[in-house]
């Protein structure tokens, strides 16, 4: 077995160990700075220590650590994605990325001459506050100024007023993310790798329809305000207006009616809403048109419709020059080259703000992501080593 196959081996396990640190015994469930992370960073602090990093967790808690350069005064390169998870997720959306940037550093012959550091992001996923990025946000030197997020920093023992010194400094060189598709292309085109050029915008909003609890038994069909009624049909307009468009989206992942029991009308229901497209423009008029459609909505039904927008990320593009260098890199370990759009979410996107960034992406097996079932094949994280160690020594003949 070659060192690349050894290393593809160990990542998996690494993997699968860390999908043991949950918040829900039997799934892997870790949002942002929840204790079980704490066992992460441990484990993490561990290995990475081995493979000759200095390793700190910054007041973001991201988890960062440093191979230093052959020389001082270096430029940095930065290798990372996130270590949060959805609830009930796989153990490789994210993970996998930053595990893989850990077998570089271990696999590198030598010190290049910039230095690496590999960034285990707090949180991507924006389960825990609805606020996604708030790891690769500190990075990219962007406030984070919720209170909610900054209660939650403190009670890990981490001090909020540190944030920006988290920021990356004027040495760096570059961001690199690694992360599985998640999605069926590379899959049916029976090809391990992509090199992604952009990832589509995306919005977030938590909405909530209120009406009044009553009687079920005693309140009649025509004089309810059921906020779990309205709520079900803005859910049916959504996705109405998502499949409108071929290059539209449109999710409503949760819902939460109160007070949530058989015999009582729901008097307010909750509902978080997630818009994506390559199209900022369609995107944001999808939105627009969606809560239109909640305020016509709540008005027919004598209803009460707010929203709160959590998230408005314009789509990004990845740097041309890095993308073109990780496409080269690519082809000179023998695998197929393709060039793909993420319509995934990923810190690249944050951090493609403050620096160039590139992306690599490895097949899922069944485009299954964000379930329990998610994989990746060992052979495709030997082939994504091989490109991205090539990377890397392309990376080191543009700096010298
Ligand atoms: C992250 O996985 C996202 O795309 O929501
Ligand atoms: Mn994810
Ligand atoms: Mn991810």
């Amino acid at each position: 077995m070659g060192a690349f196959s050894r290393a593809a081996c160990q990542v998996i396990d690494r993997c699968r160990t860390l999908a043991q640190f949950t918040e829900e015994p039997g799934f892997t469930t870790r949002t942002f700075l929840c204790e079980p992370m704490r066992e992460v960073h441990r484990e993490l602090t561990d290995w990475m220590t081995s493979a000759g990093m200095e390793v700190l967790i910054d007041a973001a808690g991201n988890i960062r650590g440093v191979y230093p350069a052959t020389h001082p005064g270096a430029r940095r390169l930065y290798i990372g994605s996130h270590l949060d998870t959805v609830p009930r997720a796989g153990a490789f959306d994210g993970v996998l990325g930053v595990m893989m940037g850990l077998a570089l550093v271990e696999l590198a012959p030598r010190r290049f001459n910039y230095a690496v550091e590999l960034v285990g992001f707090s949180e991507e996923e924006g389960v825990r506050f609805g606020i996604p990025f708030i790891g690769s946000r500190a990075l990219a030197g962007l406030a984070i100024e919720e209170r909610t997020v900054q209660d939650a920093i403190r009670a890990y023992g981490l001090d909020p007023g540190r944030i920006a010194e988290a920021q990356a400094g004027p040495h760096a060189l570059g961001y690199f993310e690694i992360h599985i598709e998640q999605g069926p292309v590379l899959d049916s085109m029976g090809a391990p790798l992509a090199v992604v050029d952009s990832i589509v915008g995306q919005s977030r909003f938590e909405a909530q329809f209120a009406g009044a609890a009553n009687h079920a038994g005693v309140t009649p069909m025509h004089l309810r305000r059921d906020a779990l009624v309205g709520a079900a049909e803005w859910i049916g307009a959504v996705e109405r207006e998502a499949k409108s468009r071929p290059d539209l989206v449109a999710t409503v992942g949760r819902i939460e009616a109160s007070p949530g029991a058989t015999n009582v009308i729901p008097g307010t229901c909750r509902a978080t809403l997630d818009v994506r497209s390559p199209s900022d423009a369609v995107r944001r008029s999808a939105v627009e048109h969606i809560l239109e459609c909640g305020r016509q909505i709540a008005k027919r039904r004598s209803l009460r419709f707010e929203s709160e927008q959590r998230l408005d990320q314009p789509a990004v593009s990845m740097d041309e020059s890095w993308t073109a260098l990780l496409e080269e890199a690519v082809e000179k370990t023998g695998a197929p080259v393709h060039r793909m759009a993420s319509g995934a979410g990923h810190d690249a996107m944050i951090m493609a703000q403050r620096m160039p960034a590139a992306m690599l992406f490895l097949r899922t097996p069944g485009g299954i992501s964000h379930h329990p079932d998610e994989t990746v094949r060992s052979e495709d994280i030997a082939a994504g080593l091989a490109a991205a160690l090539e990377f890397l020594n392309l990376l080191e003949a543009r700096v010298a």
